[in-house]
């Protein structure tokens, strides 16, 4: 264990933030490779990795018996449980763990699914006419399941973006709901345009009319802490295989909502509200591991502030300090990058400011001529890992009038990428673009 520093930290350390990381730490030799597609998928610290070990080695067995190896399977998938809770900072009534950190989350396969089956549940509640909002900025995760309700009687609106940037105005909004507004769905930060959405803004307008709001975090969800009482929403999801965690999928719903949609579960598990979304049986070790992904927190949280700040913090709390530490990090790393892109007058998806408050460090651009296929290859052969394409966000992509079926190129860092990375990006970009 890493001793805490004698000081409260202002800085991440980045040096121990790889440490924690195998992936990195046996790819950084004279050729490191740098992996800059992490909107596709983070890299696994290793205590989600020895979880996934230990449980899968020891204890994949029927779990919650008694005693032996499946009473801790059973602990073990407690504890992941909870662990996905408190990245919620959930309230989950009448079930609470050592730390008061439970909630409603369900833990699906992905968030596509998690949608899906959300979609189904109140499929069955819709009356002829009800409406439903859909952006074209999403992910088709959070607009194909609802986009398959009209077959049930829905009307679906769009609120769409802006042709040049792929941008959503709140201002449009209000003129696309009413009273039979059932769901509004939308995304935190797209996974191309990266750019925050006002979801505390957009929940008053879901408020005005009774509607649902249901927000897709997986873009976001790996830069920040998630406080979903502050957003205002009903259902946020995010995917733990790009929050450094296992695949997975979490859905946090308001407290009661399974309850009142469809049951989606067996029948005799109907009056189990975390039965009710997730229809399947979960991967138990995954579900372990997810608590992995709150020790690596942890593990920050005690470098960097351990013996600052020993009084007793919420889990989500200590997760909250670390991100303010990641935000900075993060600033400084898309900074030069959409400055250099901005000065070659390359087209940015999304907002170009270079403020963790208003985006992600998710740069998407426009390759124009070079095409799509050309950087990314030029890049690999830098050792540099991107991507092109439209990244299931097809709508977007042809809402700002990008025709080339190679699409655009995404740079995706995340706090445990470095400045020395972002400059060999930008040199290789150089020579490409
Ligand atoms: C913004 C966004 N939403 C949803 C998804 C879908 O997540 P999953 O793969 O867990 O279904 C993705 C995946 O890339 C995404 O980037």
């Amino acid at each position: 264990m890493t001793d805490p520093n004698p000081t409260p930290a202002t800085e991440l350390d980045v040096d121990h933030v790889r440490a924690q990381f195998p992936a990195i730490a046996t790819t950084d030799g004279p050729e490191p490779w740098i992996h800059l597609e992490n909107a596709g998928g983070s890299h696994l610290p290793r205590h989600v990795i020895d979880l996934t070990t230990s449980y899968l080695s020891h204890h994949r067995v029927q779990p919650n018996a008694p005693a032996g190896p499946a009473r801790t399977a059973g602990d073990l998938m407690e504890r992941g449980l909870a662990a996905a809770a408190a990245t919620f900072d959930a309230d989950r009534t009448g079930r609470t763990d050592r730390d008061g950190d439970v909630g409603d989350v369900h833990i699906g396969p992905s968030t596509s699914q998690n949608t899906y089956v959300l979609a189904q549940a109140i499929a069955a509640t819709l009356r002829p006419g009800d409406g439903i909002v859909v952006t074209n900025q999403d992910h088709e995760a959070n607009i194909g399941a609802w986009r398959r309700l009209a077959d049930r009687g829905a009307t679906i609106r769009q609120w769409s973006v802006d042709s040049d940037r792929g941008l959503l105005d709140p201002a449009d909004l209000e003129a696309l709901v009413d009273d039979r507004t059932r769901v509004i769905c939308v995304t935190h930060a797209s996974n191309l345009a990266a750019t925050i959405n006002p979801i505390a803004e957009v929940a008053e307008v879901a408020g005005a009319v009774g509607a649902m709001l249901v927000v897709d975090g997986v873009s976001w969800a790996p830069h920040a802490a998630i406080d979903v009482a502050d957003l205002g929403c009903d259902v946020y999801l995010y995917s733990t295989y790009k929050t450094y965690g296992p695949h997975q999928g979490l859905m946090w719903t308001r407290a009661g909502l399974a309850d009142e949609l469809t049951n989606q579960g067996h029948w005799f598990n109907a009056r189990r509200s975390l039965a009710r979304l997730t229809p399947a049986g979960p991967d138990h070790a995954s579900v372990a591991a997810i608590a992995g992904m709150v020790d690596y927190y942890d593990e920050l949280f005690r470098h960097h502030f351990g013996s600052t700040e020993p009084a007793k913090l919420r889990r989500w709390q200590r997760i909250a300090r670390v991100y303010d530490l990641v935000a900075t990090h993060e600033e400084r790393l898309m900074t030069p990058l959409l400055d250099f892109l901005t000065g070659r007058g390359v087209r940015i998806v999304g907002s170009t400011s270079t403020s963790r408050a208003e985006r992600a460090p998710t740069i998407a651009f426009d390759p124009g001529p070079v095409g799509g296929a050309a950087v990314v290859e030029a890049l690999a052969g830098a050792g540099i890992g991107v991507g092109h394409g439209h990244f299931y966000a097809r709508r977007l992509v042809d809402a700002i009038g990008i025709t080339d079926p190679e699409g655009i190129v995404r740079i995706s860092a995340v706090h445990y990428n470095t400045v020395d990375e972002i400059e060999r990006t930008i040199e290789a970009l150089d020579r490409v673009l």
